[in-house]
């Protein structure tokens, strides 16, 4: 298998990263996990706007013009033969004797990788999540290497048996480890507004288009645990969830669902535009 290591694809047994690459030292870069179905990517164009977006928000310089990292990735998923599963990319702002100042002059530095998985629809028939606290910064609409509070809600969440967390500020629900959380009420929709409380997930915006072209109503508003504990429907969204129900919420509250008409309608739009 290859990899990508700054502008080349190579063996990935030949690939070295630098003891100090600030990505190691401070998480200093970002990244996308873009999904690939049946050999081609998808939403790359998004995710790579996202990418430049999360690029031009922490001053990095993109180690190559955004069409040349688009490239690579598309020539990483033909050379690995990947048929499903998703390419990873990440920059990090280089190589430098450990500093918390930044020079503007550091070479940014790209690595990728891709990797087979099969997208588990299977298990697409309600997930349980664990509500915990939101203990991350001010700047979740990065897409930045820095997760330790998803990571620590996410061992949670799996320490009390659920496959993904709940993370709310206070009473405002914002979104999952990994994933941004939907409920419906009254056949509305609702979700977390796209600010710096949440990161604006491509699937989120997929969902939140299709659910429009269905003549849904979507609210982009924050909502409450009180208004999510009494909710008809809650389902996830990511770039491996896909569309995912949630049947039971336990942890800050404790309340369960029925897998309903929305969520099984947008999970097969979902599944429709991916072929
Ligand atoms: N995670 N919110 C957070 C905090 C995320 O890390 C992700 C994606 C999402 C959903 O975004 P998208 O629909 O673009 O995948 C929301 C990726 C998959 C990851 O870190 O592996």
């Amino acid at each position: 298998t290859y990899v990508i290591i700054q502008d080349e694809l190579v063996h990935r047994q030949d690939a070295t990263i630098s003891f100090d690459d600030r990505g190691y030292y401070f998480g200093d870069g970002i990244y996308e996990v873009i999904p690939v179905y049946n050999g081609r990517p998808f939403a790359l164009n998004e995710h790579f706007q996202r990418f430049l977006e999360s690029a031009q928000k922490i001053d990095m310089p993109l180690a190559a013009p955004v069409d040349k990292i688009k490239s690579l990735a598309c020539s990483l998923i033909e050379q690995n033969n990947l048929d499903n599963g998703y390419v990873y990319i990440q920059m990090t702002r280089g190589v430098a004797e450990r500093n918390h100042l930044y020079e503007r002059d550091l070479t940014s530095f790209l690595t990728g990788f891709t990797k087979e998985m099969t997208f588990p629809r299977d298990k697409h028939n309600g997930i349980s999540l664990y509500a915990t606290e939101d203990i991350r910064w001010l700047r979740c609409d990065i897409k930045t290497l820095n997760l330790l509070g998803n990571i620590m809600a996410k061992r949670k969440a799996a320490d009390h048996n659920c496959e993904e967390a709940l993370q709310h500020r206070g009473d405002v629900v914002t979104e999952g480890s990994s994933s941004n959380i939907f409920m419906v009420k009254n056949k509305n929709i609702y979700t977390h507004p796209a600010n710096n409380f949440i990161l604006n997930g491509i699937t989120r915006q997929v969902v939140i288009s299709l659910a429009g072209d269905l003549k849904y109503n979507v609210i982009e508003e924050a909502f409450s645990l009180d208004d999510i504990e009494q909710a008809d429907e809650v389902f996830i969204t990511s770039t491996s969830a896909e569309v995912t129900p949630v049947s039971k919420i336990q942890g800050t509250i404790e309340s369960s669902y029925l897998v309903g008409p929305v969520a099984k309608t947008l999970q097969e739009a979902f599944y429709r535009t991916t072929n």
